[in-house]
């Protein structure tokens, strides 16, 4: 295992990690996900996720896979010979698959608002000129696709080319440049007429509205912009070096993935109440309000306006393309070393695989969109299947492989470095992994098979 690649400095390690956990889970799934379910109660509910799941259950990956130096089927076979427990890396490689065919195709969509925000063709419009322009986009059957594509190849190219050194070295200037610039959108959405309306759907709490899906959505949403249930961050820590701080560097991952759904929030809904769209459009939300943001609070300077959106496009991008490496990585990984295939074979397949799965999806929000499964489209349901049904499966089974599987002794010593860390947190840590991650994770499902009546 001594030839595996290590993550150079320790800002390289939480960059890679903050790169896999920050993109479009957080600017364009957190926010039509709280759209979807009434906005504050939704918002606090998936505060507490994080909190209780999402902080034990990261520390689980990260533990396990600096542990084993494998990919995330490989970990659980060192980590538990001959036991089943190897079909917890497998469900995760497999979910792994699935996201990254349906993520692509909304990366795509960056892209073609790059190019729109460049040609000038976003200005002048209205809030139903916007929804127009997204509608006739996602319609079309071959430019979603063709961006879908494109953003594949650019995955594949950094994937087989190891390019991560300079996307790692990008990420230091490109990611606080993401949050400055969200934080100034922030500030224009919040001043736009009407938008303390939109304040009131993000910070008021209407508890009677919180039924079992918006628990579900919630759970899930935690999951996937943790980037957790699937060995994503499990995979990314055996690369870890051995002095790597694992509790700071989760708990810094989940702060900044959090502060950033939080800011999306804050430049969405303000936004939206002001010119009339509403909350729960779904998937198109992120790409019908923001442009209207620029529209309104730039409209008398366009260039201004024409500068900022193709920036923040081209952030979303790189946002999303760290994203997208992360999950082509774990599966990667797994079929390089399980089934001794060169990297570049593995990756071709992965990509290969994941534009025919992306194009079929894409198209179901087109011209295939009659074709429904459990009410669905295929998009759809692998957004559902994968972030509210089988990452928190892979995040309870996580949770009970380090909480009672692996032995307390190398649980101990990778959370604390062999003792060279102080972790006043490892008691707690080692009960929610326990009892309240399992117990929580379970109550939620059994909650939506409407067990408890
Ligand atoms: N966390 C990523 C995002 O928020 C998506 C992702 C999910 C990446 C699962 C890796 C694994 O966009």
């Amino acid at each position: 295992m001594n030839n595996r690649a290590n993550f150079g400095s320790k800002l390289g390690v939480i960059l890679a990690s903050a790169g896999s956990a920050v993109g479009l889970g957080n600017i364009w799934r957190f926010p039509f996900e709280t759209g979807n379910h009434g906005g504050a109660a939704f918002i606090l509910i998936y505060l507490c996720c994080v909190l209780v799941l999402g902080l034990p259950i990261m520390m689980a990956e990260f533990m396990i896979g600096r542990r084993s130096r494998a990919n995330t089927a490989g970990a659980y076979r060192l980590l538990s010979k001959g036991t089943p427990w190897k079909w917890v890396g497998r469900l995760g490689v497999l979910s792994g698959f699935l996201i990254l065919s349906y993520y692509c195709i909304v990366a795509g969509w960056t892209l073609e608002y790059i190019v729109q925000a460049a040609t000038g063709s976003l200005a002048g419009q209205d809030a139903e000129g916007f929804i127009h322009t997204f509608n006739t986009f996602v319609s079309n059957p071959w430019r979603p696709v063709l961006w879908l594509f494109v953003f594949m190849l650019l995955t594949h190219f950094v994937i087989v080319k190891g390019v991560e050194k300079g996307i790692e070295r990008s990420s230091k200037i490109l990611m606080p440049l993401l949050f400055i610039l969200l934080l100034v959108l922030a500030g224009c959405s919040i001043s736009l007429p009407n938008a303390s309306e939109g304040l009131r759907f993000l910070l008021q709490p209407d508890f009677s509205k919180v039924d079992s899906q918006v628990l579900l959505g919630a759970m899930g949403q935690a999951f996937f912009s943790l980037s957790l249930g699937m060995g994503c961050l499990c995979t990314y820590a055996s690369y870890f070096r051995n002095d790597t701080n694992l509790p700071r560097t989760a708990f810094n991952v989940a702060m900044i993935d959090t502060i950033v759904a939080i800011l999306a929030g804050l430049i969405i809904f303000p936004a939206a109440f002001s010119v009339g769209i509403q909350p729960d459009k779904g998937p198109s939300l992120l790409f019908i309000t923001l442009p209207n943001v620029f529209q309104q609070a730039f409209g008398s300077m366009p260039l201004l306006a024409t500068l900022l959106s193709l920036l923040f496009y081209i952030l979303l991008a790189l946002a999303a393309l760290t994203s997208t490496i992360s999950l082509h990585e774990v599966v990667t990984a797994y079929l390089h070393e399980e089934f001794q295939l060169s990297r570049t074979k593995a990756a071709r397949l992965v990509t290969s695989g994941c534009i025919t799965l992306g194009i079929l999806c894409s198209l179901s929000l087109g011209i295939g969109k009659e074709y429904t499964l459990f009410g669905l489209t295929l998009f759809d349901l692998f957004d559902t299947t994968t972030a509210k049904i089988m990452l928190p499966l892979g995040g309870l089974f996580i949770a009970l492989f380090a909480g009672w599987y692996l032995d307390k002794q190398i649980v101990w010593e990778e959370a604390s470095n062999h003792g060279t860390l102080k972790v006043h947190t490892y008691r707690l840590l080692l009960f929610a992994l326990r009892y309240v991650a399992p117990v929580c994770i379970t109550l939620i499902f059994l909650d939506q098979l409407e067990v408890f009546g």
